[in-house]
């Protein structure tokens, strides 16, 4: 207890310490080991951080190389293929799913994969959409990927429930592993930590670079390791057409002799709410559109195309060495000034109409600045994106319908394409 008061003093924290004062020895005891949890030095310097510009200096940027996958020579594509294919089927592929975040933006409550797609009359929940994607990928290639979902604290209870509920879609259960991301204290605009209504310190997910140490603490990484996985493929849950696997990504990985790779698609306007790959100061990596300077966001090349106009679409891949190396690194918390409830000193809850706190978040594609070189692979937006973000509008359920249907029709008329080609030559 002392220990705690101390800690409390030295970050100005004087509404907790009155707070501890207010409990019963229970939930006195619960605070206290919170706080002794809670890294202070570091939430205070994140908040420090909060006052600083963000600072981008163009001239150590460049635009990046990519490889554009319709443009690729048939050899090319055949060898990325059957490099592809056989770490697949060599069992050294392994996909994880980051479905920490609530639907909010959607207005659904839940875990976003909980979500409903109204798609060909029934509709298909987000999870069982990859699910589907995952068992297709186990058929055409002989093999079962081992598949890792990333929840958070508050989300983990309701996600296992909902997939034990539907039997995982039919997933075999023993290659789903569930594991839980870190968290984060909230701070308000004078650096005082927000009280939940538990009578706890108010905490929220960590953002989804936290996937990486993640991994490792949950001993995820070590289950990996120990199936022999050389490839980890680590997503959204959020885009219905997400292809989480890709022969001719992976195989362009191998072929590159890189660690790191990601599939991006052409910005479809300078200010889409997407991140976009770019090199800075020899490394790669992704700026975030909350982050990206207007006059970048509207640079235009030689070519006359978008300077940086390659989208981030959370279509990642990582070697097993690289997930090991970033799950031991720093990755750099942005903040978001956020609409936060809260429990004041005379212990009502506050409902705040303007954004009162800072929720801090790592990236995961942070994670590609250790490293020199990423292969970049261009995919078609309509093969490859189909974001389920807002209620209404852009990236909305009403958008990804129509991109999830009319690719899955261009899939059947392509499969009956090749049949008649079949059928012709007998
Ligand atoms: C994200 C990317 C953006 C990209 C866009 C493409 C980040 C920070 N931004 O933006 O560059 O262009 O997708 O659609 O990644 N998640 C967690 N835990 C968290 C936060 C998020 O698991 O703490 C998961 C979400 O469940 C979701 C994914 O990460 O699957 C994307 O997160 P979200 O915060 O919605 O990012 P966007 O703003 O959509």
């Amino acid at each position: 207890m002392q220990d705690a008061i101390e800690i409390l003093k030295i970050y100005n924290q004087d509404h907790i310490i009155k707070l501890l004062d207010k409990l019963d020895e229970t939930k006195k005891a619960e605070l206290i080991e919170q706080i002794n949890k809670i890294d202070f030095h570091q939430i205070m310097e994140l908040y420090d951080n909060t006052k600083k510009e963000i600072e981008i200096k163009e001239n150590k940027i460049e635009s990046i190389k990519y490889l554009d996958k319709e443009r690729l020579s048939k050899t090319q594509r055949d060898e990325f293929d059957s490099l592809g294919e056989m770490a697949i089927r060599k069992g050294e592929y392994a996909v994880v799913t980051m479905a920490g975040g609530q639907g909010t933006r959607l207005g659904h409550t839940g875990p976003k994969g909980t979500f409903k797609l109204d798609v060909y009359g029934k509709g298909k929940y987000l999870f069982e959409i990859l699910t589907e994607n995952l068992k297709e990928a186990n058929k055409k290639y002989d093999t079962i990927i081992p598949w890792y979902i990333m929840t958070s604290k508050e989300n983990n209870d309701e996600t296992l429930e909902f997939l034990e509920k539907n039997n995982y879609f039919g997933y075999p259960k023993e290659f789903v592993n569930l594991f839980k991301q870190g968290e984060l204290p909230l701070v308000d605009t004078k650096g005082k930590l927000l009280i939940n209504k538990d009578m706890k310190i108010k905490e929220a997910s960590d953002g989804n670079g936290g996937v990486f140490s993640s991994l490792r603490t949950s001993g995820m990484l070590s289950d990996m390791k120990e199936r022999n996985i050389k490839w980890v493929f680590i997503g959204g849950v959020d885009n219905a057409i997400l292809k989480m696997v890709d022969v001719t990504l992976l195989g362009m990985a191998i072929k590159n002799g890189v660690k790191i790779a990601s599939k991006s698609v052409v910005k479809a306007n300078p200010h889409e709410r997407v991140g976009v790959f770019c090199k800075m100061n020899g490394h790669p990596k992704v700026i975030e559109y909350s982050e990206l300077p207007e006059k970048m966001a509207e640079e235009i090349d030689e070519n006359g195309e978008l300077k940086y106009g390659e989208s981030h679409i959370m279509c990642n891949l990582f070697s097993i060495e690289a997930i090991e190396k970033v799950s031991k690194e720093y990755l750099m918390y942005h903040s978001a000034f956020k609409k936060n409830s809260y429990i004041d000193e005379d212990g009502r809850e506050i409902i705040p109409e303007e954004p009162n706190s800072y929720k801090f978040e790592s990236f995961i594609f942070d994670s590609f600045e250790f490293f020199d070189d990423i292969a970049i692979l261009r995919g078609k937006r309509e093969d490859d994106f189909a974001p389920v973000k807002n209620k209404d509008g852009v990236d909305s359920p009403k958008t990804a319908k129509e991109l999830y249907e009319k690719y899955w029709e261009r899939q059947k008329c392509q499969k009956v394409r090749v049949f008649l080609k079949l059928l012709s030559r007998f």
